[in-house]
């Protein structure tokens, strides 16, 4: 009867935990859309927004904050790989160059298995590192020349400029698009690790081995770069002590996705979840777009975004399965955005499944007429076409949102980095189907392109994510808020001050892992449990020895 008790009495603080876990992710959820009025005019105001990696894709979402903070009266400045990316769709924001722009182009080009995903993320690495010394320099003088207050680092291979902010004592907001990174739990993965996203049924080896296995390996196999990259540290002066255990140390982390895509998860308050950012305005359909589109009813749109394209015996399947298509008349019409993938990327033949051969230079000059072939497409007016049913991508973070919020269904072939995880979220959210570049085929696409425009779950699930995603999609004005609450609250408390953004940091952090979960009253417990036990089973066998052979037995059989 005690024994119970006490048990129930130790469930008490868990259960109140959650509960209060999950009122706090209802209070972190709700939006602050209005206007807030505050007093602005001893608020420090010289933003730079950074990002190493550059291109449309990171860039677009710190640029959509940068904006509605401009608009509030800020200075903000960009500071990005690459010239000008974006310049005329914000002109709001100065932009520098941090150097020259990062290519990927050529990493699908020889295919990519998971081995060779692992190589190009290493790739990433090493140029992070190489160009570390000339990254943190230029931090350095733009953050000291334009007097800048807060910085906002892109987190993809970014290390300079948090670390700059941390040594010059700037407070420095975080952004990535997955949690992975910036807040691991046990149960969530990334196939970049060699593991499901979910490990919810997973067998207990399963666990095992992705926790630890797959963990060590990855960490190990990156030890060569942290290793070089804290050599580079030293030498500049940055002080290593102040690195915390995900390798950087921020007021602030912002998430650019959202629960539904993203799998859920408990989060602390200096990790907020804000997007999905979009944009307020697009670029309209182009008039020949428009034509083409409003004169089909079923049109596939196909863009593996800017940075990808992969081989001619790829590209012919793909362009082979979308005539295939339009033949079965499972759609009626494509739409193809070859950015990156030369014309000459594809057999001069193509053979297709009932022996008809088809010249892919007459598609390719636009000859098809129900494949229209583009350079530059405006996506996001594509996208919310009613017209448009189906959108084939590479699963980048930016794609799935847009697609997402026109409630597109989506066909998903990842090339690298976030996009394989990004595919088995979309999949399992049950608004997709994916594909692997290694084992692409026809009859396999056309299957799935079937069933995607068919199936009454698809198009329920894709209703239901569009809702969400429009919801959620209003809180960059939330994000813009956070930033002005650190930089009002940096002109009050002194930013090097322990009790700066106290009010974000659960207590947890402070009270160290065996304190905060009472790990050191389960040991003593189970100390006693233990010590009760082996009380009694020693005096069970004292007794049971008492029973089999009294004394008198045992002397006799010594004398023996
Ligand atoms: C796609 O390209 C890669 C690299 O050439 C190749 O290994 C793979 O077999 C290709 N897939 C198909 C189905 O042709
Ligand atoms: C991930 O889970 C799916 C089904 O839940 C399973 O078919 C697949 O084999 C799993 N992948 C890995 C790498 O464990
Ligand atoms: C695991 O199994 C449960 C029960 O069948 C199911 O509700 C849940 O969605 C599954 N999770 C994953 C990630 O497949
Ligand atoms: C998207 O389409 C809807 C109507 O279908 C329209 O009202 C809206 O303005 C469009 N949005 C953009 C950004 O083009
Ligand atoms: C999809 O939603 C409709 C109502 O909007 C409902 O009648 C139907 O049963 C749903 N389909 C599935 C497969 O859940």
């Amino acid at each position: 009867m005690i024994k119970r008790k006490s048990i129930l009495l130790l469930l008490v603080p868990f259960l109140l935990n959650l509960v209060f876990c999950v009122n706090f992710i209802t209070a972190v959820q709700n939006d602050i859309s209005k206007r807030v009025d505050i007093d602005r005019s001893n608020i420090p105001k010289n933003i730079l927004f950074g990002s190493f990696m550059g291109g449309r894709s990171h860039v677009k979402p710190m640029l959509d904050i940068a904006t509605i903070l401009a608009e509030r009266g800020y200075n903000v400045i960009l500071l990005a790989s690459g010239n000008n990316v974006l310049s005329s769709e914000y002109p709001a924001v100065k932009q520098i160059s941090l150097g020259p722009g990062m290519g990927m182009k050529n990493l699908g080009k020889d295919g990519i298995d998971e081995e060779q995903d692992y190589n190009a993320m290493k790739s990433l690495w090493e140029m992070g590192v190489i160009s570390y010394k000339r990254t943190y320099e230029k931090y350095k003088s733009v953050v000291e020349d334009y007097n800048i207050d807060l910085i906002f680092c892109d987190l993809l291979i970014n290390e300079a400029c948090i670390d700059v902010a941390n040594t010059l004592k700037k407070p420095v907001v975080v952004l990535v698009s997955a949690l992975q990174i910036v807040d691991p739990k046990p149960y969530k993965f990334d196939p970049i690790l060699g593991c499901n996203i979910s490990l919810e049924n997973e067998s207990i080896w399963e666990r095992f081995r992705c926790n630890f296995i797959q963990v060590f390996r990855y960490v190990y196999s990156l030890s060569d770069f942290t290793n070089q990259l804290n050599e580079m540290r030293k030498q500049m002066n940055v002080d290593l002590g102040q690195l915390t255990l995900g390798g950087f140390k921020a007021s602030l982390v912002l998430i650019d996705t959202f629960f539904g895509f993203e799998l859920p998860q408990t989060l602390p308050p200096y990790i907020q979840e804000i997007g999905p950012i979009l944009s307020e305005e697009y670029p309209p359909l182009t008039p020949e777009l428009s034509d083409f589109i409003n004169g089909h009813e079923r049109v596939l749109y196909v863009s593996f975004g800017t940075l990808y394209s992969t081989t001619t015996d790829n590209n012919s399947k793909l362009l082979q399965s979308f005539i295939e298509a339009i033949n079965k008349k499972i759609i009626d019409g494509v739409v193809w955005a070859l950015v990156e993938t030369p014309k000459d990327y594809f057999y001069p033949t193509l053979k297709l499944s009932d022996g008809t051969q088809i010249q892919s230079s007459q598609i390719l000059n636009n000859e098809h007429p129900h494949i229209h072939i583009a350079e530059f497409v405006p996506q996001f007016a594509i996208l919310n076409h009613t017209n448009t049913k189906l959108f084939f991508n590479h699963g980048g973070a930016g794609s799935a949102h847009e697609s997402l919020y026109t409630g597109t269904p989506m066909l998903v072939l990842p090339f690298a980095g976030d996009q394989m995880g990004n595919a088995q979220k979309l999949v399992s959210a049950g608004v997709a189907s994916s594909l692997k570049l290694t084992t692409l085929d026809v009859n396999d696409i056309l299957n799935k392109m079937d069933s995607l425009l068919k199936e009454e779950n698809v198009k329920n699930n894709s209703e239901r994510l569009k809702v969400l995603a429009k919801i959620n999609s209003k809180r960059k004005y939330r994000a813009a808020d956070l930033i002005e609450y650190i930089l009002h609250s940096s002109s009050f408390v002194e930013y090097v001050d322990d009790d700066f953004l106290k009010e974000w940091v659960p207590a947890e952090t402070r009270m160290g892992f065996i304190r905060a979960y009472n790990l050191d009253i389960y040991a003593i417990l189970i100390g006693i449990a233990l010590s009760i036990i082996g009380i009694i089973v020693v005096k069970l066998i004292k007794f049971i020895g008492f029973i089999i052979s009294p004394s008198s037995d045992d002397q006799k059989s010594k004398k023996d």
